[in-house]
């Protein structure tokens, strides 16, 4: 969203990426899975206010002469952002390939991931996973952890209410394992796993850390066009029934802020911080009057 070449840039890498490698699987002839790491962000957030998001299939009524009936259609989209309509599109042509050459796919439609280790990654320093803080490409409580590691006043992005979807990345991996384990048979449609543990708003989470750790908040204008509050309630009951067992931010924030964050803080570059990326001109405008 910083522009219109990197926005070109995201949507032709993205899109093109997953149009060849599908089909590829096509030209292979490939009786492959794939996996996709898609994004909860496909859904919107608030369109059905308080509802379930159901795992991408949503059961309507609709009136035929036949009188009424009930279909599942694929949850309507409703991307905010230029990289989250990638993934729109990437689940379209999965169903396209789906129906027309029979491909088995997997879509899972991930929550924020947050955390640093998996059980691998922790066996020795060098395999640590890159963990990004920056406006662009840090994710929201990795900020937060970076943030409160120097005592830097977390940027909350405008009042906070935005209510979003969480993963350990120890859990991202795992659901990984189990998509990979549980493909679809041939000729099913596409498979949709939501891929989330839980949701939180932005402030409280703000406020968990800021107790933690005794850093302050600081509300800063929202560099991004989305609302403030918003309502999400995520049907995640498929990796759960697969024994899915959730690492929950009560248990692994503290070793994240010990561990990663405090270890490594001689490497956090404070300018980086503040968001430089804004989400059209007026906010751009907006954000340049206040400072
Ligand atoms: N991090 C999150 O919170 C989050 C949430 C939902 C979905 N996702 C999705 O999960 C996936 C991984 O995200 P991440 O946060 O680990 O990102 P990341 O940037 O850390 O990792 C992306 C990886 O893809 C590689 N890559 C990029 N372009 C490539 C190309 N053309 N060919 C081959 N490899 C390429 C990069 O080198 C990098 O290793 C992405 O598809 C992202 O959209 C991430």
């Amino acid at each position: 969203m910083k522009s219109s070449e990197t926005g070109r840039y995201t949507v032709f890498n993205n899109t093109m990426g997953t149009y060849n490698l599908l089909q590829a699987m096509v030209d292979l002839d490939l009786d492959a899975n794939l996996v996709h790491l898609g994004t909860m962000g496909v859904y919107g957030y608030g369109q059905t206010g308080k509802a379930t998001i159901p795992e991408g299939y949503l059961p309507v009524k609709t009136s035929t002469p036949d009188g009424e009936k009930e279909i599942e259609i694929v949850y309507p989209p409703m991307a905010g952002s230029v990289y989250h309509n990638t993934k729109v599109t990437d689940h379209q042509w999965f169903q396209f390939f789906q129906r027309n050459y029979g491909l088995r796919i997997t879509d899972l439609h991930q929550g924020i991931v947050w955390g640093t280790q998996t059980p691998e990654t922790s066996r020795d320093e060098r395999l640590i996973n890159r963990f990004d803080y920056d406006g662009d490409y840090g994710t929201v409580l990795n900020r937060f952890l970076a943030e409160a590691a120097i005592g830097y006043d977390l940027t909350v992005h405008g009042k906070g209410g935005q209510k979003r979807a969480f993963i350990h990345i120890r859990d991202t991996v795992k659901c990984v394992e189990m998509a990979i384990n549980n493909p679809p048979e041939t000729g099913d449609r596409v498979k949709i796993f939501n891929q989330s543990t839980e949701t939180h708003r932005v402030l409280e989470l703000a406020k968990k850390i800021s107790e933690m750790s005794g850093v302050e908040i600081n509300h800063i204008p929202n560099p991004r066009k989305e609302s403030e509050h918003n309502e999400l309630d995520v049907d995640n009951s498929s990796f759960l029934s697969l024994g899915l067992n959730p690492t929950t931010l009560d248990e692994g924030l503290m070793e994240e802020i010990e561990d990663i964050a405090r270890k490594y803080q001689s490497r956090i570059d404070e300018s980086k911080i503040p968001p430089s990326s804004f989400w059209t001109r007026d906010i751009e405008d907006a954000a340049k009057a206040v400072k």
